[in-house]
This record gives structure tokens, C-alpha cells and sequence, in this order.
């Protein structure tokens, strides 16, 4: 990799179908960028799309994330521009927030304030959503700090919830705008 090309980190924990479609976007429209995935998950399907578009990974456990530098360490390694959760569950220690002020941002799956926090993830958030007949939906993309699913918003999308949709279907919805507009708040926020 060249040394001097910024990186962007991606956390990831899950598929990681949005760390590739952002990965993807980069490398179709030429932009120069070095990546590198994280994850705490030694065998999450994210790490063999790593492997298959020759990205670097790092995985670590919850000691080298919250209590000690390790993972801190690797990133101050790179130039990094960048860090993008994807997919990733664990509160960001404070060590990583006030060394990445405003670098460091997450995508979530529904209009923050409502259905964030702690625990709320995945289908859960999809099925409180249909649960509580809720007329609309849709993604967050914020800035992280030291509270889950808490810093300033960069941007929301939303979609109509209908009546007759299931969980399943919110899910859908939420993916497509996900992977229509994650990688270029990635990009505006890389090249800016
Ligand atoms: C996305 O829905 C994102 O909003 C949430 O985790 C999911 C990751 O999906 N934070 P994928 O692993 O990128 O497919």
C-alpha cells in the first residue's frame, strides 16, 4: 500500500455488504484511497469479503478495543482520514473518540433519536419499528462519540412504512438506502 494515500478504517462485525459497496464506489469511480477492515469477530463473513478484494484486516478482542492501545496503536500506524463503522456493535472507548474528533462515523439503521441505543440492532430495530406502527423509516449517518448512536447527524433518509410491511421488508428498504447513500457521505467526507 502506499504510505501516503490516507486510509479509511471500516468496523465491521457482520456481512459487510456496506463496507464493500463503499469499498466498491472508491474503486469504480478511481478515487485514491487505502482501506483496511477491523473487526471483532475472527469469522465474520466481512473478513473473507476483505480477503477477496485484497484488503487489509485487523481483529481484536475486547481487551486490545476498551483497555489497553492496541487497536489504537494500529490505526496511529496510518494516515488515517477516516474511520467508518459498518455493521459494528461495541461502544467506541474514549481513547479512539478523542484521538478521531469528528473522523469517526457509524450508519444506522433507522431515524435516530428513535429505536437507538444499547442492544438496538439488526431485525430488533426492524421489528420494533413494525411493531409500533410506525409510518416511516430509514438511516442515520452520525458523527460517533462516547454514547451509542449519539453524535451529530451528517444525514437521514427516510421511506414510507406500510401497513402490510413486515420486518423483512423494513430490512430491504433500510439496505437500499444504505448502499445508495453510505458511500458517498464516505466519499464527501474523505475528500473534504
Ligand atoms: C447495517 O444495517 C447498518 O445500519 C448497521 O449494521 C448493518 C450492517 O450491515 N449498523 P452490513 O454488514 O454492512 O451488511
Amino acid at each position: 500500500m502506499e504510505k501516503d494515500i490516507p486510509y479509511i478504517a471500516i468496523f465491521a462485525s457482520g456481512t459487510g455488504s456496506n463496507a464493500v459497496k463503499i469499498i466498491s464506489h472508491f474503486r469504480e469511480n478511481n478515487i485514491e484511497a487505502n482501506f483496511c477492515i477491523l473487526s471483532n469477530k475472527k469469522d465474520a463473513p466481512v473478513l473473507q469479503k476483505a480477503a477477496e478484494l485484497n484488503i487489509e484486516t485487523f481483529s481484536f478482542g475486547r481487551k486490545d478495543f476498551a483497555e489497553n492501545d492496541t487497536v489504537l496503536n494500529y490505526l496511529k500506524e496510518k494516515n488515517i482520514k477516516l474511520i467508518v463503522l459498518a455493521g459494528f456493535l461495541w461502544l467506541v472507548p474514549k481513547n479512539l473518540v478523542e484521538n478521531y474528533p469528528e473522523k469517526i462515523i457509524n450508519i444506522h439503521p433507522a431515524l435516530l433519536p428513535n429505536y437507538g441505543g444499547k442492544g438496538m440492532y439488526g431485525m430488533k430495530v426492524h421489528t420494533a419499528v413494525v411493531d409500533n406502527k410506525e409510518k416511516a423509516s430509514g438511516i442515520t449517518i452520525h458523527f460517533v462519540d462516547e454514547h451509542y448512536d449519539h453524535g451529530k447527524h451528517i444525514l437521514q433518509k427516510s421511506f414510507d412504512v406500510l401497513p402490510d410491511d413486515t420486518p423483512e421488508m423494513v430490512a430491504k428498504k433500510v439496505q437500499q438506502l444504505e448502499h445508495k447513500y453510505f458511500p458517498q457521505v464516505v466519499e464527501n467526507l474523505y475528500l473534504q
